[in-house]
């Protein structure tokens, strides 16, 4: 630890965002109509609305905040088909022909954006560098060694090595060459500002907040109806999930700093088997070189260790291996984690054969989204895509996904139950200043954050979702759902679903 201890303390600022400018698109002004709506401004549906538009259609984007600030705003910008082990469990589990898919629509979207990257003109970092998976222990190399052998019978670039540039010795890792990484933004706003124009649209401040899947589509916001004969449903977690979203999918928040170090930063983008994973990549923004280093992922609303100690952790893994000078940014976001490892991507569900849905990206919605929201432009415009099968939203693999599914459904049961019965008996006190709790007032659960000033934030502690109770987040300063991830500022704001309504305050 550096004289001081650890530096992580200031207030959490994603480098993505802290370095490009904001972006002020103004809200839809009444009612519209366009060929496709896309709602939802991050990288899988500025990905689509780019397609769409470039194949001659007129589209819409709905974005409830800003552009490209959400999850997106907040990753690693790792661009790369490698998603930790994976393929050797999809070619067992699923079958050759869709792991094939899955890799073909990974490696696919990392050309897609070199090439609209070339197209645009546009400088964002993107650079071409292999990715590794790395042996946390030596009882991991067996793995690592059939996973090298599934991706590259797959075809794949993926070998086994036992060479790494680290400055510390692995037991072995899996290779992928030709992978990249960008500033995801600076991609994201040019892409964003070619789709503006030209009876194309993008609409920020504009929350959808359903979609009628009638001919033509509806989607309703406080701002007007815009109709369209598709609608592509973007929002991270789905808005109106109606196919059980909901039990299939579940959030995990991780935690990543930017840090300046003394000496070489390594040439490869890394992550390692290690539970929780550790994940990092060098990083040259501005002229000035950073190494992006985090991990700690765990279910959202889980709240020991309390966050602020999740961004410790990452820093003293930093400070472990590489020679860190000094801590410049640190962020933190949540990804859903689908049953079978698989995103869900394609038409939504019976009878909504005009809306398209992309989600469950399991932490890899760069490569992922960027394939989700090409092959749901696909479908928009031909009806069909060689690259769906695998990604059908409706799937069921019962080999894959039956024991997370009701690993993960139980847990949600048990902390709804937890929470409220903790909730329901609790004194009643209210926290110190600073802290927060959930608490009993008029019989009903109540979140209550006292600020460093000593003012009083008061809401309900229900989450209009489905009901389970919000958990305090102390690095962030939000009120987490440990169900579904829905996430809430401290006036009880809604900042991400699948909720779409505010927590309301309440009086004390
Ligand atoms: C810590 C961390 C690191 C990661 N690193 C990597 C990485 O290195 N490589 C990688 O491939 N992936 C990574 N991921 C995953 C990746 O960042 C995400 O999967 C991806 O950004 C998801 O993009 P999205 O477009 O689906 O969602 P988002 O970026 O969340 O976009 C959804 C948008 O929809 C908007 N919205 C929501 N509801 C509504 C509504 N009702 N109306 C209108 N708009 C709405 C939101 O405001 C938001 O802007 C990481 C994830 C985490 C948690
Ligand atoms: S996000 Fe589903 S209950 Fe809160």
């Amino acid at each position: 630890m550096p004289p001081g201890g650890p530096r992580t303390e200031s207030e959490p600022e994603s480098m993505w965002l802290a370095t490009t400018p904001e972006t002020d698109y103004a809200p839809l002004a009444g009612g519209l109509d366009v060929d496709t709506v896309v709602v939802g401004g991050g990288i899988t549906g500025l990905t689509a609305a780019d397609r769409l538009t470039a194949a001659g259609q007129t589209v819409a984007v709905l974005e409830a905040d800003r552009i490209a600030e959400s999850t997106t705003g907040h990753t690693t910008a790792k661009l790369t088909s490698q998603h930790g082990l994976l393929y050797d469990y999809l070619t067992s589990t699923f079958d050759d022909e869709r792991a094939r898919q899955y890799a073909e629509a990974n490696e696919a979207a990392i050309d897609t954006v070199e090439s609209r990257i070339e197209a645009l003109g546009v400088d964002c970092g993107f650079e071409r560098l292999p990715a590794y998976v790395y042996a946390a222990s030596a009882d991991d190399v067996d793995s690592l060694r059939a996973e090298a052998a599934a991706a590259a019978d797959l075809g794949l670039p993926a070998s086994f090595t036992e060479s790494t540039d680290l400055p510390y010795d692995v037991p072995g890792a899996v290779r992928f060459d030709h992978q990249a990484q960008f500033h995801p933004r600076t991609y994201l706003l040019s892409v964003a500002e070619s789709v503006h124009g030209d009876g194309s649209h993008v609409f920020e401040e504009t929350r959808a907040l359903d979609v009628d899947p009638g001919d033509p589509c509806e989607v309703e916001t406080r701002r007007g109806t815009v109709t369209a004969d598709d609608v592509v449903v973007a929002t991270h977690f789905p808005l109106d999930d109606r196919n059980g979203y909901f039990a299939r999918m579940h959030p995990k928040q991780a935690y990543l700093l930017a840090v300046r170090v003394g000496g070489d930063l390594p040439g490869g983008m890394y992550y390692s088997t290690a539970s929780p994973a550790d994940t990092f990549r060098p990083c040259t923004v501005d002229g000035e070189e950073f190494l992006i280093v985090g991990g700690q992922s765990h279910d959202v609303g889980v709240t020991d260790p309390p966050t602020a100690e999740r961004y410790r952790r990452c820093e003293a893994f930093a400070r472990e291996h590489f020679d860190v000078e000094s801590v410049a940014y640190r962020w933190s976001t949540h990804d859903y984690f689908t049953v079978d490892r698989v995103p869900y991507v394609g038409r939504a569900g019976p009878g909504r054969d005009h809306v398209y849905v992309g989600t469950g990206f399991n932490g890899w919605g760069m490569s992922g989204g960027v394939a989700a929201g090409e092959i749901i432009a696909e479908l928009v415009l031909t009806g069909d895509s060689d690259r769906a099968d695998v990604f059908d939203p409706l799937r069921l693999e019962p080999g894959a996904s039956a024991w997370r599914f009701l690993r993960e459904n139980a847990k949600v049961a048990g902390r709804f139950v937890g929470d409220w019965v903790a909730a329901l008996s609790s004194a009643g006190d209210l926290p110190a200043s600073g802290e927060a709790t959930v608490t009993r007032r008029n019989g009903r659960p109540c979140g209550v954050y006292r600020d460093e000033d000593g003012d009083v934030h008061a809401v309900s502690a229900v989450c209009p979702h489905m009901d389970c109770l919000v958990r305090w987040n102390d690095a962030e300063r939000t009120w987490d759902c440990p169900c579904h991830g829905s996430r809430f500022d401290h006036d009880g704001e809604v900042i991400s679903g699948p909720a779409v309504e505010d927590l309301p305050t309440t009086e004390l």
